[in-house]
This record gives C-alpha cells, sequence and structure tokens, in this order.
C-alpha cells in the first residue's frame, strides 16, 4: 500500500480516482491489465493506456477540431518526442523566435512548449480554448492513427510521425516507467515487463500496431504523414530536418542555409544541449514529471547494454513477423 494520501501522488499517478461519471462507467467494462507506472492499463479501441490518459483520448476525440493548417507530432512513447518537440518549435517559429540567448527552449522544457492533445490540453476533463493560437498550430499526442479526432484524420493537416526500434524503445520505456515509480512501488522487473511488452500490454501498445497503422497511411498519403525513425535522424539529422522543413511547407531558403540555420536548430535541439540547461536538470512538468526523466542516454543501441540476447531475438522475430509484407524494416 501507498503511504502518501491520495491527493499528494503527482498526477501522473492519480488515476480511476479523479475521472468523471461517464468515463468511470465505460473504462470499467474495458479490458484490464496491470499498468507499468499507474495502477491499471485499460484497452481501448485496441490499445492499453491508464485511466486518466484514457479520459484525455475521448474528450479530444469528442471536442477537438483540427485546422488545415495544424501540424501534429505524433510518436510511440520514448521514441525521441521530447528531441522532435524542440526541433518542430524552432523550425516552425524560427522567423519569429531566432536562436539566440532569448529562445524560449533555453527556459522551457519542450513539452511546455508543445503540449500533448490528451495528456496536456485534453486531460482531467479540460476543454481549453485553442481558438487565439497562431497558426500553424502545433500539437503533439501518442494517440494511435484510428482513435486520431476525426478532423485530424480528414481535414489537410499534417503529421510528423516519429518511431524507434523496438529494442530501444522498450528499453527506455522500462527504465522511464521505473523512474516514474515512487520509491515504495518498488521497481518493475525486466523479465515481467519484456513479457508485457511483447504482449502489447504496454502504453499505448501493441507498439507494433501503432507504428504500422501510421506506416501504411503514410505510404498512402504521403503529404499528409512524414514517417521518421529516430535512428534516421541520428544518422543523418541534417537531410532530415530538411526533409521535415520540406513536407510542412517550410523548406530552408538560400540565406537561411549560408547563415548555418540548419546546423544551429539541430545543436540548440541535440541531447548535450537540452539536458544540461537548468529547465531539464530540475524543472517538473505539470503533470508531475521530473524533466530530467525525459533524457537518458539519447543513443542508438543502448539496449546491448541491458537485453540478454534471447530477447533482443525475441522482439526481432516479433518485429519480423509484425510487419512482414508492409515493406516496413526496423
Ligand atoms: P533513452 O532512454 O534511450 O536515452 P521521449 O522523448 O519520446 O520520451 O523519448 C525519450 C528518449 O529520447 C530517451 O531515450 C531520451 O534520452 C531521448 N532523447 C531526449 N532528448 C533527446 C535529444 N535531444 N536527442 C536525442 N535523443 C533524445
Amino acid at each position: 500500500m501507498l503511504s502518501q494520501t491520495r491527493t499528494s501522488l503527482p498526477m501522473y499517478l492519480q488515476q480511476e480516482e479523479i475521472l468523471e461519471p461517464e468515463c468511470k462507467t465505460l473504462i470499467s467494462s474495458l479490458p484490464k491489465e496491470n499498468g507499468w507506472v499507474a495502477s491499471h492499463l485499460y484497452k481501448y479501441q485496441g490499445f492499453w493506456n491508464p485511466a486518466r490518459h484514457l479520459q484525455g483520448i475521448m474528450i479530444c476525440q469528442k471536442n477537438f477540431v483540427a485546422r488545415d493548417s495544424d501540424v501534429f507530432l505524433v510518436t510511440t512513447p520514448k521514441s525521441g518526442t521530447t528531441w522532435l518537440k524542440a526541433i518542430l518549435f524552432t523550425l516552425i517559429n524560427r522567423k519569429y523566435c531566432p536562436i539566440n540567448q532569448n529562445h524560449p527552449l533555453l527556459r522551457n522544457n519542450p513539452h511546455d512548449l508543445v503540449p500533448f492533445l490528451e495528456l496536456k490540453l485534453y486531460v482531467d476533463n479540460q476543454i481549453p480554448d485553442l481558438s487565439n493560437l497562431n497558426s500553424p498550430r502545433l500539437f503533439a499526442t501518442h494517440i494511435p492513427f484510428f482513435s486520431l479526432p476525426k478532423s485530424v484524420q480528414d481535414s489537410s493537416c499534417k503529421l510528423v510521425y516519429l518511431c524507434r526500434n523496438p529494442k530501444d524503445t522498450f528499453v527506455s520505456l522500462w527504465q522511464f516507467s521505473n523512474k516514474l515509480r515512487l520509491q515504495e512501488m518498488g521497481s518493475n522487473s525486466l523479465g515481467e515487463t519484456f513479457d508485457m511488452f511483447c504482449r502489447g500490454v504496454s502504453i499505448y501498445g501493441p507498439f507494433w500496431d501503432h507504428v504500422l497503422d501510421y506506416w501504411k497511411e503514410s505510404m498512402e498519403k504521403p503529404h499528409k504523414v512524414l514517417f521518421l525513425k529516430y535512428e534516421d535522424m541520428k544518422e543523418q539529422p541534417n537531410a532530415n530536418l530538411r526533409r521535415i522543413a520540406e513536407f510542412l511547407g517550410r523548406p530552408f531558403s538560400n540565406e537561411e542555409e549560408e547563415s548555418g540555420m540548419v546546423e544551429g536548430i539541430l545543436k540548440l535541439c541535440s541531447f548535450d544541449t537540452l539536458s544540461n540547461l537548468k529547465i531539464n536538470r530540475t524543472g517538473k512538468l505539470s503533470s508531475g514529471e521530473e524533466n530530467k526523466a525525459f533524457f537518458r542516454q539519447g543513443k542508438v543501441g543502448d539496449w546491448k547494454n541491458h537485453l540478454p540476447i534471447e530477447m533482443a531475438q525475441k522482439l526481432d522475430q516479433i518485429t519480423e513477423q509484425k510487419f512482414s509484407g508492409s515493406g516496413l524494416v526496423m
């Protein structure tokens, strides 16, 4: 049992007890499993989430109206969302927020500059007034493709999708979950969480279904969905940043290229720069997570330091089987 009173828990651990009655009723009918951080995960529209996120997804599905000019960063958790939030924010706002000592990223965590639809704007039964936001509005979400608010699917808004190889994603998620658990909850064991991940029972999981739905959409509608991998961003950051800029209809001008804008954005948003800022070493999100929890190693292949070979092979097998025939390789 937790020794703290419920109200002293960080928001991300407050779950079933803070739901609206309508959502409580619906959730009570859903398949349920033990959670990695919050007490339970529920299966809604094919994907697993804690109760508080589910309420956010439902409220957002009901109330969010997309504009054709909107830009969405969609990611699988732990695929580099924080990084891409920083990059997209800097890219889109480069005319009004030049890269200098006053840049907002130097004083704000990327999650505070690019809000999650279901985890920030529509969370806790809020219906935010978004009418005054400047165009293009930039939002983030982890919502699976077929659960996106209808207007996001139907409008001409753009989705930048980011995923990461499942081995590094799993290790990052496992480590993150243990950072978010209170000391008295103990740690998640590698074996138990691995089995859950493989069964698809992880936040916004099954991981493979999430990725595959967006992959297919990006193949069918390349003007609407840009599909990116963390590994490619790491390997060829300049080329991929230019790709993102073109996809969003904001290519770099010759002048910007000559002034080193591409390199400047990548440097500002790099793991080294962001993770060493005071705001990211000491601050917290309004939902209670410490900013520093979003910066760990920032490397490709760290799974080798954590996963026994049999686990790595199992993930490879599942990936091969799930993506077979899709053209997607990870
Ligand atoms: P690791 O746990 O492997 O280090 P998300 O932002 O989706 O929660 O993903 C977090 C992962 O992205 C973590 O991976 C984190 O270290 C990494 N990350 C955070 N900022 C980054 C950056 N600027 N560049 C590269 N990776 C970054």
